[in-house]
């Protein structure tokens, strides 16, 4: 934090949320909360709530919240220190201009540095592709057919013929090579010294969410290898939980998102007006990506390359996709490669019907299957009939048994009765049990982790903040120890001190924190609800177990990072802790 934390306190106490983000959104009150559609994913009923008493905004659908300063880092793509600006201009108050010492400069968050690296060199490599320098690979797009306007838009650029342009730029802005490594943008060596990682190549910068340029991706012209160079991971830069072309497409208001390989393809799909299109760029697709879908949207087109490496990658990314609860299609592009191709040669409306005759995952699995069959042997043939209703019998579903029974009878021309017959007969075979029990069981993504472990911390720390005089009914059994995430301690160690002087303010929690990520987990933290409760009585109950909960996996926790100091000591205390639970289970905590 650059500015003094009593003076940024006091711009977010002047800038009340419901004002601010009311200029932003049409925010409607209920009870003592206010709500809307909210701005970062797609939605038609609200759920992004704005509470003026926590000062704070919270989004049940997709996670998003935090507090004023997060607003506006998010809405308008902010880092912290430009939010406090703007919203120190809103109120009329006058910052100090900031000073850095050497040292200070290099003490700054080391991500911000990075970030601000990395949007400097896109801007270079913007510059050098409207440069005369430039021209070659600037033709090369057009030759690809993009506009000058899809160009700005995607920021792409060109980095030159020289080796070390992009280096010797930084030097004389007066970076170290030391800040200048961790970017990723240059080879060191140590003999031949430091150069730039991409040259001669046009470059595509890969944007966060946020619009934050956080790696490079460099493709040759024409042939040569690699076709394309791509920045190493870093600080900022996680290819596992990102995607190129999503910072557009969450804004896109389509009900689904088009999930494709290539920075081409992301770029000729938007040009088309298909702006909800995206891509895990060549690497393997990961949960960390299918849960970023995840809070975007349920439904994904994937269109991927049609050769048989791409039909492969979507075999793989489809059981990803379902286990967060997405459900898939597949568009067929043939005869073209890719969507880029495609759409080069057939246009969007031809694409559009793509979309629309878009297959689902199971035929599409179906359809990878049927390779390993000779499909013109009638023993074979059976065969593969078999493993389809294998397949068929993992449904738990009567119904959604009998709709695929149905769609396999059409698509592969049998009778709709045999086939039926035949998954029935496989049932029994496969031991009588009820395709119901077969199935696995469904995966519920925070409870089976932990056991909800965390999500118990997290309606403590909600409940103390909303429930006023329970932290004096509980501060005898639980501090912030109990709390064993480490952000869960860091925010419980200030909310238990604010709770001692008996000023409770979570908006103001959430300025020790300049990290979006960060500001949304503590928003998070700070809107946990219990399920299923109603009355009063419930939610007692529900406190109670809450506090048993977390006090025994804090005691568990404890237990098992017992450290080597005084064993004896450890001992004693895990005694009384247990015995602490104890008391606990009879205790009867009452919320008045
Ligand atoms: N890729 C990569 N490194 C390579 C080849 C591919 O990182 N050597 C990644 C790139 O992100 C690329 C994606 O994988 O966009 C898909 O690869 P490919 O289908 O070969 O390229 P296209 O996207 O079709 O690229 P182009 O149209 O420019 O040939
Ligand atoms: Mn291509």
């Amino acid at each position: 934090m650059f500015y003094p934390e009593d003076l940024v306190e006091e711009i977010r106490v002047k800038n009340d949320v419901v004002d601010v983000l009311s200029s932003y959104i049409k925010l409607k009150r209920k009870g003592s909360s206010y709500f809307g559609l909210c701005p970062f994913h797609n939605e038609k009923s609200p759920s992004f709530s704005v509470s003026p008493g926590k000062q704070m905004y919270y989004c049940f659908g997709c996670g998003a919240g935090g507090n004023v300063f997060t607003f506006i880092m998010e809405y308008e793509n902010y880092t912290f220190q430009e939010a406090i600006k703007y919203l120190a201009d809103r109120v009329g108050v006058e910052l100090p201009e900031v000073e850095f010492s050497k040292e200070a400069k290099e003490q700054a968050d080391l991500k911000s540095k990075i970030l601000e690296i990395n949007k400097l060199a896109a801007q270079y490599f913007y510059m050098q592709l409207k440069n005369d320098s430039g021209k070659i690979a600037y033709d090369y797009l057009k030759n690809r057919d993009l506009t000058d306007e899809t160009m700005k838009r995607f920021g792409l650029g060109y980095s030159s013929k020289y080796s070390n342009n992009l280096y010797q730029y930084f030097k004389n802005k007066g970076y170290s090579d030391e800040i200048l490594k961790q970017t990723g943008l240059f080879n060191i060596d140590e003999k031949k010294g430091v150069y730039d990682k991409f040259w001669n190549r046009v470059i595509f910068p890969i944007m966060d969410v946020n619009n934050r340029v956080i790696g490079f991706g460099g493709r040759v012209m024409g042939d040569g290898s690699p076709k394309y160079l791509n920045s190493p991971e870093t600080k900022v830069f996680d290819k596992s939980r990102n995607l190129y072309g999503l910072n557009f497409a969450r804004t896109s208001r389509k009900n689904h998102l088009l999930l494709c390989e290539g920075y081409m393809d992301v770029i000729a799909l938007h040009q088309a007006g298909f702006t909800n299109a995206v891509a895990s760029l060549g690497t393997a697709f990961t949960q960390g990506h299918a849960n970023l879908i995840k809070r975007y949207t349920d439904q994904v087109y994937i269109t991927y390359d049609s050769d048989g490496a791409g039909r492969n990658a979507a075999v793989r990314a489809i059981p990803i996709l379902k286990d967060v609860g997405i459900t898939v299609k597949i568009i067929n592009m043939q005869p073209y490669k890719d969507p880029d191709e495609f759409i080069k040669n057939l246009g969007k409306e031809a694409f559009e019907e793509r979309i629309e005759h878009a297959i689902n995952s199971f035929m599409f699995e179906l359809e990878i299957m049927e390779q390993e069959y000779d499909m013109k042997d009638p023993e074979s043939k059976t065969k593969f009939f078999g493993e389809v209703a294998k397949k068929i019998l993992e449904f738990p579903e009567d119904l959604t048994r009998d709709n695929y029974i149905q769609a396999v009878a059409e698509t592969y021309h049998v009778g709709y009765d045999n086939f039926r017959q035949l998954v029935n007969r496989v049932g029994i075979r496969l031991g009588g049990i009820s395709p119901r029990e077969k199935a696995k069981p469904v995966k519920n993504s925070i409870q089976s982790k932990d056991g909800g472990m965390k999500e118990s911390q997290r309606i403590l720390i909600t409940y103390l903040i909303e429930e006023e005089g329970l932290y004096d009914k509980i501060k005898d059994y639980i501090t912030p120890d109990d709390f064993t995430e480490d952000l869960y301690y860091t925010v419980a160690c200030i909310l238990f001190e604010q709770l001692k002087k008996g000023e409770v303010n979570p908006a103001k929690i959430i300025n020790h924190f300049t990290d979006e990520e960060e500001h949304k987990q503590v928003a998070g933290l700070f809107n946990t609800k219990p399920k299923a409760v109603e009355t009063k009585g419930d939610k007692e109950k529900a406190l109670h177990e809450t506090i048993v909960r977390v006090k025994e996996n804090s005691l568990i926790y404890k237990s098992s990072n017992l450290s080597s100091g005084d064993i004896v000591a450890e001992m004693q205390r895990l005694t009384e802790g247990k015995k602490m639970i104890e008391r606990l289970r009879t205790l009867h905590i009452s919320l008045d």
